[in-house]
């Protein structure tokens, strides 16, 4: 890959990059799309990463189908595919790690230690391999996009982060891999993370802006449902990820349930 990187860019071409764990849906198409207005070459990675997968989450069961990916991602002019196999990405003896001091203690990163590490250092990794001159990365993920911002201003990356809106399902569900896992009887379930958001921004509409009075109505409107857990509920700032005591100018609500044996996570960005 770093080759074929080199190569491109003597010819004086662009590379733009997009990072993914493939079982690609329309979130990582648009990705794609919004890649290829930013490059001469197209170069997306499918790489299930070990490092950002506690020992209890699903690496194994994570889904995978690499050739309706390649074809996915042809139709929407992608160049390349990187698909390494974890033991090319961290050899025998393996042992650096990217860490971020703050942003990792927040949100995701209280229920999933050493998530972001996972992330940033494969992130890393991939920016130095792909050797890329733009990045897409998607809203949803917001924790991840703050953390990948970050650490390409910090570490002196570079590279142009571009961030992506949030594609849904016709009802609101925020596409995710992770939606596969989802039974018939748990799909309406998973719907109430979007109406909680859809609920905040109303709240907000009509003047209420304390955070504690927010995060009440969405949790109640959340446990309504069969079968949700809370992980968290938060409202935040939107660089550090602090939590804020009222919706200011701009904050992120942003919300991680269980749904059965699924977790999924979901945001928006509120205004005053
Ligand atoms: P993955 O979950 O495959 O997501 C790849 C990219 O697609 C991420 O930037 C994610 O935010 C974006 N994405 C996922 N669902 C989306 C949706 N509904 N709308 C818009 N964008 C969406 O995120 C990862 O992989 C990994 O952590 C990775 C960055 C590749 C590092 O391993």
């Amino acid at each position: 890959m770093q080759q074929e990187a080199n190569r491109l860019l003597q010819e004086g071409k662009t590379i733009a990059f997009v990072p993914t764990m493939g079982y690609f849906h329309e979130g990582h198409l648009a990705l794609m799309r919004e890649g290829r207005e930013h490059g001469d070459a197209l170069i997306v990675s499918i790489f299930v990463n070990p490092t950002q997968f506690s020992p209890t989450e699903d690496l194994q069961a994570y889904p995978r189908d690499l050739h309706r990916d390649a074809r996915l991602a042809e139709g929407v002019g992608v160049d390349m595919i990187f698909a390494p196999e974890a033991e090319g990405m961290y050899a025998k003896g393996y042992q650096t790690f990217v860490n971020l001091e703050t942003l990792p203690l927040a949100l995701c990163g209280l229920s999933r230690p050493g998530h972001f590490r996972g992330v940033a250092t494969v992130v890393t990794k991939l920016f130095h391999i792909v050797k890329p001159q733009v990045a897409v990365f998607g809203e949803k993920d917001y924790q991840q996009l703050a953390v990948v911002r970050r650490l390409v201003e910090d570490l002196s990356f570079d590279i142009r982060i571009i961030g992506v809106p949030t594609v849904r399902e016709k009802d609101g569900l925020a596409m995710s891999s992770r939606n596969t896992y989802l039974s018939g009887g748990e799909r309406p379930s998973a719907l109430s993370l979007f109406q909680a958001l859809q609920l905040a921004r109303e709240r907000v509409r009509q003047g209420i802006t304390d955070a504690k009075a927010l995060i009440e109505e969405v949790s109640g409107l959340i446990l309504s449902y069969p079968l949700t857990k809370i992980d968290y509920v938060a409202l935040c700032d939107p660089e550090t990820l602090e939590d804020v005591k009222r919706v200011d100018e701009l904050s992120v609500m942003a919300l991680a349930v269980w749904v059965g044996k699924t977790r999924l996570i979901d945001n928006a960005v509120l205004t005053s």
